[in-house]
């Protein structure tokens, strides 16, 4: 189970244990991962000096190029995960096809999917943005990875997680054993366990959603926000409405105090209802996240975990959070299908 304080390290070498079988490749993912986060904290709560400092924004005070901080999250993954050996492939929201191990590279079983910087449009005002990553077996059969590699259900995932750089930067993740919360210790440079065996609340008071969409929202969506905002103090009603507009923060948030996240579909198109969230590296890894921590999470029409991906980009509704809340929502959907 781990103590509170022990290193991150620590923990995943504790667990690889309870698993003889285990060929540390997947521990070996995992402390790379860590490094590249400790790296996008540091550029993240520096990012504010760029512009205080009057930096160019093209070149920093390194004589490096100061990029966007999409790319920046972005390079730094891929370099500190293209050598580790462990991976066949990868696939990132800021590239629109897969992305190869160099030849030069040993490769791995493992397929890497990640969004390197969600909730980028909220940098300048200081708000808390992250990265999620999702992590597969490689099914097909050469070394290397193909984008059918990249493109499996939720439900077939190893492991799932995002950092989340906040007021601190926390590490949460679960790799099918639970929910893990991890802390960074700037002084040590160490990511610390923090939230033991994380589990959500199974009906809160907190729900998310950009209302500014509400009209085009389908009518059971849309009946069940009413219906959250009505007085009922036996259902905890009027829930709440917090919304940051960051992905990570708001999935956050609820799942350590509970409640209900909805990026519903946009009806503007009705032949085409469409989702703006992307399944394969913001709505699947967060699912296995939620479902791990006792949650749910569905596209309105079908458990998240379930969707077989066809495309590496593909976009989903996403209804997410604590279980009861969520049912509640299927129940208005299906009442009003
Ligand atoms: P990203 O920055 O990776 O493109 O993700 C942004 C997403 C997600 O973080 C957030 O929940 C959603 O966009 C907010 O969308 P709206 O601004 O349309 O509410
Ligand atoms: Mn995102
Ligand atoms: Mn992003």
């Amino acid at each position: 189970m781990g103590q509170k304080g022990m290193s991150v390290q620590r923990h995943i070498v504790e667990q690889e244990r309870d698993f003889p079988k285990a060929t540390g490749n997947l521990t070996g993912l995992l402390m790379d991962l860590i490094y590249a986060a400790k790296i996008i904290s540091r550029e993240v709560n520096k990012a504010g000096l760029v512009d205080v400092l009057g930096l160019t924004g093209t070149e920093n005070i390194h004589g490096e190029e100061v990029k966007k901080l999409d790319e920046y999250a972005n390079d730094r993954l891929f370099k500190a995960m293209d050598h580790g050996g462990h991976l066949c492939i990868m696939a990132s929201e800021e590239r629109d096809d897969v992305i190869h191990i160099p030849d030069k590279f040993p490769k791995g079983n493992y397929v890497l999917l990640f969004d390197p910087l969600d909730g980028s449009s909220n940098i300048d005002a200081n708000v808390s943005i992250g990265t999620i990553f999702s992590i597969h077996r490689k099914k097909t059969d050469g070394e290397k990875g193909t984008l059918e590699d990249c493109l499996q259900k939720g439900s077939d995932q190893v492991a799932a997680g995002y950092i989340i750089y906040g007021s601190s930067t926390m590490l949460v993740f679960t790799t099918g054993q639970g929910v893990n919360g991890y802390t960074l210790d700037p002084s040590v440079g160490e990511f610390i366990l923090s939230h033991i065996d994380i589990k959500t609340p199974s009906k809160g008071k907190i729900y998310s959603a950009n209302e500014g969409n509400s009209k085009f929202w389908d009518e059971g969506t849309r009946k069940y926000i009413d219906y959250l905002k009505e007085k009922d103090s036996n259902s905890g009603r009027p829930y709440s409405l917090r919304y940051i507009g960051s992905l990570v923060a708001d999935f956050h948030r609820n799942l350590l105090y509970g409640g209900i996240f909805l990026y519903p579909a946009d009806y503007k198109n009705p032949d085409k209802p469409k989702g703006k969230l992307r399944l394969l590296y913001e709505a699947s890894p967060l699912a296995f996240i939620v479902e791990q921590a006792g949650g749910m999470a569905t596209s309105g029409k079908e458990n998240i975990m379930d969707i077989v991906p066809t495309e590496l980009h593909q976009k989903v509704p996403l209804i997410i959070g604590s279980r009861e809340d969520v049912l509640t929502y299927q129940k208005f959907i299906s009442e009003n299908a």
